[in-house]
């Protein structure tokens, strides 16, 4: 039917009432939290703005954000917890707390792969801030020779570990709202590198406000929108529960889920060993380390607290004193020897019996620069911390595991996150490159390929996941190698 013309003049009074009104009830409910300069600009906002700024409003907790400001975080007195902290037991590189061989730690890894019982979680939601790049940290070009995203290289690895499995692995890929359509629209171009897409469960975890950092007021990223940021990657659990991946798991018949993040392309991927450890022990949480070379690694410190596995994430650890972070054992052993890579093994069951308790996991505190719209409208770019943003980390459920276990991994090995700008000195581009070719080139000196250490080499995970898998192609590799060369199953004859 046709509207009279007559009716438009009214039709706008009113809805400028409805919005005066809005406004008021809104101005109501946040002056007791004192955030009312989240209206500043209301009456300049199209009514769509309006109704997102307002649902956004009516989703925030606002007494939660007034006691982690007060709190500057979770409010943990890290002197005293790292004064009671212990050194973890582990399962060492040189055998320490192994009572069986390798290969019988490896078997039911094997069995439990290849029974179809094992599911990825790969997390792919930060920002990426570090390393200054304009998409989603998993577009990375990392392959040294052919380009390869950070996002093939983990999913061809997932295929391979599936193909020699002779089984379907779920892979459970959370990203955020900083990624998550960038992510998908990429992954359906490249046809999700080979990975069935019945196979990838994307899920998007949650956001949080971040408060200013002297008044603990909100922050407009825009006139009409709240700043938030993605949750930390502990809202994997509450993101996985709720996206209905746990329940799909279940369905699937998965027991484990294997974790990591998708900066480390050296992850060793459903590595049957860990995985192995994991099930002879039953537990609940296994985690990789590293032993670190340097008191103050920017790893998180896996320690013993109360008789419960913890993480004190080196953020947090290495403000304190030398005396602290360097405590030793009755017998000399430094306590903080053993540095989180962020790969883990979780037991469905735990995740479900925790999924209850997800949204309960603590928020840490970091003071970061986050560029904001003032009260006079003026976009406000800092260059100094500014605010204070929030999130949970995945390694805080380790405390509720019943059992959890350490498995001690060669750094040079499995671990070259890629955090950094290349202007840095570490966790660059060049030293994930550099750390991935010497892998590889001591993967093809075990089948007698000779390569010198200046050949560019990139072995595509299709090609070979191990040293085992150069030596059983070892008659279709060259004697020699030197020149760039990128190995995948259709580089050599067969
Ligand atoms: P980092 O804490 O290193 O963050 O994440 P980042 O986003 O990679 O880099 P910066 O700190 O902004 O420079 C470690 C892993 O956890 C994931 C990241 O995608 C990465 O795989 N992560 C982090 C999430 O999935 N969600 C988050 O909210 C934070």
């Amino acid at each position: 039917m046709k509207r009279p013309r007559d009716s438009r003049p009214w039709a706008r009074v009113a809805i400028k009432k409805i919005s005066q009104l809005v406004k008021h009830e809104l101005h109501t409910y946040l002056e007791p939290h004192g955030q009312t300069h989240l209206l500043a600009h209301w009456d300049a906002l199209a009514p769509h703005e309006q109704q997102q700024l307002a649902k956004q409003i009516h989703e925030i907790d606002f007494p939660l954000m007034a006691r982690l400001h007060r709190q500057g975080g979770a409010g943990v007195d890290w002197t005293e917890l790292a004064q009671r902290a212990e050194p973890p037991p582990a399962y060492r590189l040189n055998g320490e707390g192994r009572t069986c061989s390798l290969e019988d730690v490896r078997r039911p890894g094997e069995v439990a792969l290849s029974a179809g019982k094992i599911g990825v979680i790969l997390v792919a939601g930060g920002q990426g801030s570090r390393l200054g790049f304009d998409h989603p940290k998993g577009m990375f070009p990392i392959g040294p020779i052919s380009g390869a995203s950070l996002f093939q290289v983990l999913f061809e690895k997932v295929i391979a570990r599936s193909r020699r499995h002779g089984v379907r692995i779920p892979l459970y890929l959370m990203t955020s709202s900083a990624t998550h359509e960038q992510t998908i629209e990429y992954l359906r171009e490249h046809n999700h590198f080979g990975l069935s897409a019945d196979d990838v469960k994307i899920f998007c975890q949650g956001t949080m406000p971040a408060v200013d950092l002297r008044t603990g007021r909100l922050l407009l990223e825009e006139k009409g929108k709240i700043f938030k940021n993605p949750d930390g990657h502990g809202g994997m659990l509450a993101a996985l529960a709720k996206s209905g991946g746990l329940a799909d798991a279940r369905r699937r018949g998965i027991e484990q889920f294997f974790y990591c993040q998708i900066d480390n392309p050296l992850v060793s991927m459903c590595d049957p060993e860990f995985l192995g450890y994991h099930l002879i022990a039953g537990a609940d949480v296994s985690t990789q380390v590293v032993a670190k070379r340097d008191l103050r690694d920017k790893v998180g410190n896996v320690a013993i607290i109360d008789g419960r596995m913890q993480v004190i994430e080196y953020s947090d650890l290495n403000p304190l004193s030398d005396e602290i972070v360097g405590r030793k054992t009755s017998d000399g052993k430094p306590v903080f020897w053993a540095g989180s890579i962020a790969v883990h093994v979780f037991d469905r069951t735990f995740l479900e019996r925790m999924s209850d308790h997800a949204e309960g996991l603590a928020f840490h505190a970091a003071k970061k620069a986050v560029p904001h719209v003032d009260v006079s409208g003026q976009r406000i770019e800092p260059e100094q911390p500014n605010a204070i943003k929030f999130e949970r980390f995945i390694f805080d459920l380790l405390p509720a595991a019943r059992n959890g276990i350490v498995v001690e991994v060669d750094e040079s090995l499995a671990f070259a996150p890629l955090k950094n700008a290349s202007t840095e000195k570490t966790d660059t581009k060049e030293t994930v490159q550099g750390a991935r070719m010497a892998v590889e080139r001591a993967w093809l000196r075990s089948a007698d390929v000779r390569i010198g250490d200046q050949v560019p080499i990139e072995i595509s995970p299709l090609f070979a996941q191990d040293a085992d898998d150069v030596k059983k192609q070892s008659g279709r590799l060259p004697k020699a190698i030197d020149r760039s060369t990128y190995l995948t199953p259709d580089a050599l004859s067969p």
